[in-house]
């Protein structure tokens, strides 16, 4: 079994994490500082947010040059040391591969716009009118008013999905993608177990269509994933493309393009099971969710880095949870929602619970976000999505330990209930009953439990709406996952023929259980 199947992700952003010298920036050594507490939790994988030089306007999806680390993170040894360390815990760690745009900073930007005849000019797309591609839809609405930028120097336009600082890289230039295979081959030269690549579905642009997922972009990236199989057997492909799990089915190719796909329109589904108390749009979303060749795993999450995106749901769900989950104008952006998970529960241990022991129940590898391990809050006073990306809070000193410097990249969260002087992984590690121990025992227990990664699902039937009960089978295990949605205690009638085993209790039981409010409980089962 492929090692990514079974494996616990955890997503964190360096420049968050821990800062070692002090300069208010998280770092590598810092980061190293730190691992054990990743290898105590039981993650497998860490994804690094991007980690090369970059101005920064989007936290380094503007990327300035592949090839070196940025300054406030370290040196390129630091990474190489930061890469073995992780290895030697028995770790993996993934990394941002930004495809589809540069910073306009980027040494190639700047000799593509610096003349039309320069050698660089057609590594970007431009036009000298923004009438092309009509209709192809804003990602940051509100921000950007046009995929198009004008560029006063050689009086052209250049294309743009996302910020107009991050202008789009011209795949059908095939310099771009010979570049492009290059970086690919040199961090994984480099050690790094692959990639997290962003922003698959817009590679290219075609007249007439919505320039997302053109057939030019799979046949990209089974070059990519060729390299991969040839060279580095091991890695993994993880693809961000928001889309409904019909539309990524493309994206695993035959077992030929990415391992792995974000399973994107789970997650919102999962906050509005919660909210209204109906399993339904879980199980609808489930039952819509092709199978995978093999070697091909989702990968799903309960938050991460950017907003709490709401494309992939019907507009009158949008609305639905933008009122229960963002009443305030300042909890939302772009077409989503700025916040964290414990603030976005109420900080209600039931429901953080609930919703954790979802995620490591349903199919799907899962991706944890830095701090919510611990309940983290945000602070949506911050502009665009930095309210999710405050410092890590280590334990109730100063600065939250994260650093010893006067002032940070982004205040530490001290407010009464979120703050560092309540929520922080010292603390929490020293109570047994806290969220971080909770989520360890998640993670423990999925590693028992190989059924978890690779098993078929098969829902409980003949229940209440608000009872989420499902198996997870393969021929040598079985899970009984039960979850209760609602506020109410829940009888859930058991199967009959099995015996079942409370996998965090030992307990036996038969019969019928009850739920408690916003209940859940795992069982093993023998025949
Ligand atoms: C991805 C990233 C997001 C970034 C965007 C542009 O969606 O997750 O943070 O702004 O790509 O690179």
């Amino acid at each position: 079994m492929a090692w990514y199947i079974n494996a616990v992700f955890y997503e964190l952003y360096v420049r968050a994490f821990a800062d070692s010298n002090a300069d208010g920036h998280g770092d590598l050594t810092g980061l190293r500082q730190k691992l054990d507490y990743l290898q105590w939790l039981g993650v497998d994988c860490v994804w690094l947010l991007p980690i090369n030089p970059s101005p920064l306007k989007d936290d380094g999806y503007d990327v300035a040059s592949y090839y070196g680390i940025h300054p406030h993170y370290g040196l390129m040894e630091d990474f190489q040391i930061t890469v073995e360390e992780i290895h030697r815990r028995g770790m993996r760690v993934i990394i941002d591969l930004v495809l589809n745009h540069t910073s306009d900073q980027h040494p190639w930007f700047q000799e593509a716009r610096r003349s039309k005849d320069s050698a660089f000019r057609d590594f970007y797309v431009w036009s000298s009118t923004p009438d092309k591609y009509q209709g192809v839809p804003l990602i940051f609405p509100g921000v950007e008013t046009s995929n198009w930028a004008y560029d006063e120097l050689t009086g052209e336009y250049y294309w743009h999905r996302f910020y107009h600082s991050q202008p789009d890289l011209n795949y059908d230039n095939p310099q771009v993608r010979a570049a492009m295979l290059d970086v690919v081959r040199f961090w994984l030269d480099l050690g790094v177990d692959g990639f997290r690549v962003d922003a698959v579905p817009y590679l290219f642009e075609r007249e007439g269509t919505l320039c997302e997922s053109l057939p030019e972009t799979h046949t990209f990236i089974k070059e990519i994933r060729k390299v991969i199989d040839t060279d580095y057997p091991e890695a993994v492909l993880l693809a961000e493309a928001c889309m409904p799990p019909d539309d990524l089915l493309p994206y695993f190719g035959q077992g030929d393009e990415f391992h792995l796909c974000f399973h994107f329109p789970v997650m919102p589904r999962l906050y509005l099971a919660l909210a209204t108390g109906d399993r339904s749009s879980v199980v609808n979303i489930l039952d819509q969710t092709p199978p995978l060749p093999t070697g091909g795993q989702w990968a799903t999450f309960l938050r991460n880095h950017d907003e709490f995106n709401l494309w992939l749901v019907t507009p009158e769900e949008r609305e639905y949870l933008w009122d229960i989950y963002a009443p305030l104008p300042e909890q939302r952006i772009f077409t989503g929602i700025r916040r964290r998970l414990a603030p976005l529960l109420n900080n209600d241990p039931r429901k953080i619970a609930l919703m954790h022991s979802l995620l490591f129940t349903l199919p799907g590898t899962p991706v944890l976000y830095y701090g919510d391990e611990i309940g983290m809050g945000d602070d949506v006073s911050l502009p665009d999505r930095n309210g999710v990306r405050t410092p890590m809070q280590w334990n109730n000193t100063a600065n939250a330990g994260f650093s010893g410097a006067k002032t940070l990249y982004a205040p530490v969260i001290s407010d009464p209930v979120f703050g560092y002087q309540q929520v922080s992984v010292q603390a929490q590690q020293a109570d047994v009953n806290s969220l971080v121990h909770q989520v360890r025992e998640f993670i423990m227990a999925r590693k028992r439990l190989p059924v978890l990664g690779s098993g078929a699902l098969e829902w409980l039937g003949d229940l209440p709406k608000q009872a989420l009960c499902f198996w997870r089978k393969s021929d040598n295990q079985q899970v009984l996952a039960l979850h209760n949605l609602a506020a109410e205690p829940l009888h859930v009638q058991l199967p009959e023929s099995v015996i079942l085993h409370d996998v965090f209790t030992g307990e036996t039981v038969s019969g019928s259980v009850v739920l408690d409010v916003y209940g859940y409980r795992w069982f093993t089962a023998t025949p």
